[in-house]
């Protein structure tokens, strides 16, 4: 038996069409999903974006107002896909209206705000679900299984890295990500969350870090329209840059292995540069996002000139047999979405969690609570167990 499940997205930039074409697709690769999503409404502030969305992808009405959205009774899902200052404000209202919560990291501004959302969602006794894409990869998944099943011996240190370029270009429109008040941090929240949530995911809680943040654009043009993504301002008004292009952070782990985080978001020549090598006392893993279905490993017992060979993710590993038949049928970006829409509506069907949660977003937010604190005091910030 599938029952529909009327669903909204609020904010129609790059991942409100990520989300919605996720829920379109997701009973293509996941047929025996007991909801189908129906695509109800839509918000979006900039004047006929929304209705654009909904002729293009086929919501059943479109509003500038989301407060529209969280009253509407058609409406049991929202994906909360506007920038990160309207987080708070947004995910807590549709919990508390009884909506379950599809919401983009980094979950708010601040560790308090992914707080505040998770609690209303515990509270609401609604489903959550936070956009830590990169685990749902099915090379992350077995990576992780290989680590943890002791494949590659004691793990004794970890490299995690995104660099990008998006912010690279000196023209690139000041928008929401560079202030303070409607994007919180810069780099911390847009990557470097992405790669907290990788280094627990993988190989569990951080226990202190210290870090060191810096910008290298100080000065941006003020947008002459509205924007989406990482448009080009030429000739606008020129602005500060409120939050860092860049950091970089040591780690200690709970279990006693070490690790280093760098992410910047103006690194020329750099094009989603995201990855890890992780290293144990018998071999070593890694994985990079631009081949997203291969790991490298090495293990075995040989430790000096050891190979290292690369692997081909398959049917075998997380959820790739949803998408292809066999090894080397490559995944894409927009396939971690489909997979973190599925994790959303079984966990709504079954109303225990799949993938990421809040909670994990709360854990996220502390560690970068904590290397801003970091930053700021030159000191190693303690972290508490989760
Ligand atoms: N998981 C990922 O890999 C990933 C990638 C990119 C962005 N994100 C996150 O997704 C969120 C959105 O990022 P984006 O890249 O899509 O940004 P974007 O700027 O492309 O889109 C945001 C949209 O929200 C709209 N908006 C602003 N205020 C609104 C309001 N009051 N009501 C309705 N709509 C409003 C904007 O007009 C814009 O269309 C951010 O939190 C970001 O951190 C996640």
């Amino acid at each position: 038996m599938v029952d529909a499940l009327g669903v909204a997205v609020v904010g129609f930039g790059w991942m409100g069409r990520v989300h919605t074409q996720a829920y379109a697709r997701v009973r293509h690769h996941y047929p025996q999903l007991a909801l189908r999503p129906e695509l109800v409404a839509v918000a979006e502030e900039v004047p006929g974006r929304a209705e654009e969305a909904a002729e293009r992808f086929g919501f059943a009405s479109a509003t500038r107002d989301w407060r529209e959205v969280a009253a509407d009774p058609r409406v049991r899902a929202v994906s909360v896909t506007a920038p990160n200052f309207l987080h708070r404000e947004i995910g807590v209202a549709m919990a508390e209206a009884g909506k379950h919560l599809w919401i983009e990291k980094p979950v708010g501004l601040t560790g308090d705000d992914a707080r505040a959302v998770a609690d209303a969602v515990a509270k609401a006794g609604v489903r959550g679900t936070v956009g830590f894409n990169y685990r749902n990869a099915p090379a992350v998944e077995a990576a992780r299984d290989l680590i943890a099943s002791g494949g590659i011996g004691t793990v004794t240190h970890v490299r995690i890295r995104l660099f990008s370029d998006y912010a690279a270009h000196p023209e690139g429109a000041l928008t929401w990500r560079y202030e303070r008040e409607r994007g919180g941090s810069g780099v911390l929240g847009d990557l470097a969350s992405h790669g907290a949530d990788l280094a627990r995911f993988l190989l569990g809680d951080i226990a202190s870090l210290t870090a060191d943040t810096a910008v290298f654009v100080p000065e941006r043009a003020r947008p002459t329209g509205a924007t989406a993504g990482h448009a080009l301002a030429s000739g606008g008004e020129p602005g500060p840059v409120e939050n860092e292009d860049y950091v970089s952070c040591l780690l200690r782990f709970a279990s006693g292995a070490r690790g280093v985080l760098e992410a910047c978001r103006v690194s020329v020549g750099e094009q989603n540069n995201y990855g890890f090598e992780v290293h144990g006392t018998r071999g070593a893993v890694s994985w990079d996002f631009r081949r997203m279905n291969e790991l490298a490993v090495s293990r075995g017992t040989t430790y000096q000139d050891q190979p290292v060979s690369t692997v081909y993710v398959g049917p075998g590993d997380g959820e790739f047999a949803a998408f292809q038949p066999g090894a080397g049928n490559a995944m894409g970006y927009d396939d971690l979405k489909v997979i973190e829409a599925y994790r959303f509506l079984r966990s709504i069907a079954e109303g225990r969690p799949y993938g990421a949660t809040l909670a994990d977003a709360v854990h996220g937010a502390a560690v970068l609570d904590a290397m801003a604190v970091s930053a700021e005091t030159g000191t190693w910030v303690s972290l508490p167990a989760s």
